[in-house]
């Protein structure tokens, strides 16, 4: 195909992930920049699906997995283990919280949560207790895809069309300030608060649910929405007291995404379960982590003797390799204290969208942010579905040449716009003004279409 020409369904032998849409071809990558065939140059504010943390085109990540592949390409996990693995395993000992010391390696974000879930419900089966079975999630929330992941994510859209395949889950509100009845004000709101965990646990009866998920910073269905001072340690006191497992799903916001490793670290609270994905190879190999104890694991010791969820490419050493070269340029440069300080001026700077009268909220944490359009900024109205206004601003941001991350459809009418913003760690000051100034026009762009 000639430069500059759109792929697009049903040319060419590509399933795309929009049958609607046309792609441009992406040929190379530098820091915050990506490239397309025509030499249009992209700034890649959302590190694609918030993956590439450490930058585009990073000499040292193509090294360690090419070291890595000459030395050995695949081992089976059931019968080998191998140095990327060990070593790996060992850093994140490091990094997340005490206790949490034990990390099986999948490939996808839903793959690890669906580890968790399953680690989850063995832990109480093996424990003699097997009426423990049933999880709670909170809505919104989104955990992944695939049909366990999909059960506990609070994304009505995405699950509409499977409903029947999927497992019942009940729902907590999240704690999603900007959209809450009480605007994130009232000091005893259950949402808020964190007390409707406890008012869900006791309809459902403590003693038959194994696990209570979420994501320790909302990912793309609350739109970087932090939960106030206080929310996680309630949480963690209310699954404590009913003896139910917490699992954290850091895939979107760990890594060092929020300007810490893990984004529960503020709270000083440790889950039972830690999942990681997205950024921990910085986007050079499928990679995801599900980090437990062996308070879980003795358990299963002793009873099945092994984890019932294994695939084929558990613990591969290649993604373990460039997880473990990811691991050690944040060390080495510094880049999560960067993070945070570049997030703060990332935070400021999108701030100033809000004098936009349709930018109805602007929040987040380190270089993770969300920007929430409004058809009505007095009532919070969200623009009607049939606009997707998500997606076309998006597309006015793209052939603007800027790189977000859009979701729609996440309340409960299905409605709600927003984009997400997680540039690279790298990304400098000027970058930062760059992106602004791009939104602002991408989004006068995207509003007059809607004229
Ligand atoms: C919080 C969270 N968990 C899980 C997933 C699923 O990850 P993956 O798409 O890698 O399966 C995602 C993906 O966006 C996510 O944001």
């Amino acid at each position: 195909m000639p430069p500059g020409a759109l792929s697009h369904y049903p040319d060419g032998h590509v399933l795309y992930r929009r049958l609607a849409k046309s792609f441009p071809k992406i040929v190379r990558g530098e820091g915050c920049w990506l490239y397309d065939d025509t030499g249009k140059r992209y700034l890649d504010a959302s590190s694609g699906a918030l993956v590439s943390n450490l930058g585009h085109g990073n000499a040292g990540l193509a090294k360690a997995i090419g070291e890595q592949a000459a030395r050995v390409g695949y081992v089976s996990g059931v019968a080998f283990t191998n140095d990327a693995v060990e070593e790996l395993a060992a850093e994140f000992s490091t990094l997340t919280a005490d206790g949490l010391d034990k990390t099986l390696f999948c490939c996808n974000g839903g793959d690890a949560v669906e580890a968790a879930l399953k680690v989850a419900r063995q832990f109480w089966a093996e424990s003699g207790r097997p009426e423990k079975r049933k999880v709670l999630s909170l809505f919104p929330s989104y955990h992944g895809n695939t049909l366990l992941a999909l059960s506990v994510s609070g994304r009505p859209a995405y699950r509409k069309q499977f409903r029947d395949w999927l497992i019942p889950v009940c729902n907590v509100p999240a704690p999603y300030a900007y959209r809450c009845a009480c605007r994130g004000e009232a000091e005893d709101c259950p949402a808020c608060s964190g007390s409707a965990l406890e008012d869900v646990l006791l309809q459902e009866g403590p003693e038959t649910v194994a696990a209570f998920i979420a994501e320790p910073v909302g990912g793309s269905s609350t739109g970087a929405s932090v939960p106030r001072d206080g929310y996680w340690q309630k949480i963690r006191e209310i699954c404590d007291r009913h003896e139910v497992l917490f699992i954290a799903d850091e895939v979107m916001v760990g890594a060092g995404r929020t300007g810490t490793w893990s984004a529960l670290e503020p709270y000083a609270v440790a889950p039972d379960f830690q999942i990681f994905g997205k950024g921990i190879s910085g986007g050079y190999a499928p990679l995801s982590a599900m980090v437990t104890s062996r308070r879980i694991l003795d358990v299963l010791a002793k009873g099945s003797g092994a984890p019932s969820h294994n695939q084929t490419f558990s613990q591969f050493p290649i993604s373990c390799a460039a997880g473990l070269e990811a691991i050690r340029q944040l060390k080495a440069q510094g880049l999560i204290e960067r993070c945070a300080q570049m997030g703060e001026i990332l935070q400021r700077r999108l701030a100033e969208l809000l004098d936009h009268p349709h930018v109805g909220d602007v929040r987040g944490r380190g270089l993770f942010a969300g920007v929430e359009f409004v058809a009505d900024k007095a009532s919070r109205e969200p623009f009607e579905p049939r606009l997707r206004f998500a997606d076309s601003f998006t597309q006015a941001a793209q052939a603007a040449g800027l790189a977000v991350w859009p979701n729609s459809g996440y309340t409960e009418r299905e409605n709600g716009d927003l984009v997400l913003i997680g540039p690279p760690f790298i990304v400098t000051e000027s970058e930062i003004s760059e992106l602004v100034e791009r939104f602002r026009s991408a989004l006068d762009t995207a509003i007059a279409k809607i004229r």
